[in-house]
């Protein structure tokens, strides 16, 4: 586990051209996370899906434009001034559900850009994300919308956006879930 590093772009460094799980296999790029180190708000998703691998940057194909739109129109934030990262970063085959061992690989990677960027707030979207950090299991159903943490952050699970392009009428209860982040961060919540 990386212990010592101290920016981002050392941990980057130190990942390097990663081989340290199959997924490695069929990327394109690695997908490491972008937006800024002092963040307040931290984005974390499950995985590059392919426009990302094709493009090296988190969140870029059609959830990544409904997640942009959440953090500009929605929160009135750059996308630039948060943080934007997966727990696996690289694109799982199809787009599967990244597996257990992968996330055991690359999880520490996660948990030491969290530690760098020590933000106020994160947003765990979906499952993985979720119960990743949590290191328990989750059910989204039951605890979206919820305060948990991440070592003494607090954590708020939300849908995913590419849930949310399947399924619209979720989009009530994650604009309710981001509401709770912003009145946290002593963001404006306007009216709709
Ligand atoms: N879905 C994710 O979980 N992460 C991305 O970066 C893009 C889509």
């Amino acid at each position: 586990r990386p212990a010592s590093l101290s920016t981002l772009e050392a941990l980057r460094d130190f990942i390097g051209d990663c081989n340290r799980c199959k997924l490695s296999e069929g990327r394109t790029h690695l997908v490491f996370g972008e937006g800024s180190p002092r963040a307040t708000l931290v984005f974390v998703g499950e995985g590059p899906g392919r426009d990302e691998d094709a493009e090296g940057r988190p969140f870029v194909g059609e959830a990544g434009k409904l997640l942009t739109k959440i953090i500009e129109k929605g929160m009135g934030l750059r996308r630039k001034d948060v943080y934007i990262c997966n727990v696996v970063k690289c694109r799982p085959p199809k787009n599967r559900v990244p597996e257990r061992d992968e996330i055991e690989s690359c999880l520490p990677f996660l948990k030491k850009q969290l530690e760098i960027i020590r933000p106020g707030v994160i947003c765990a979207l979906g499952l993985t994300a979720a119960q990743s950090l949590l290191g328990r299991p989750f059910t989204m159903g039951r605890e979206r919308g919820t305060w948990v943490s991440f070592q003494d952050i607090p954590m708020m699970p939300t849908y995913h956006p590419a849930y949310l392009l399947r399924n619209p009428s979720a989009k009530r209860q994650v604009w309710e879930d981001v509401q709770k982040v912003m009145k946290l961060m002593n963001l404006e919540v306007r009216k709709e």
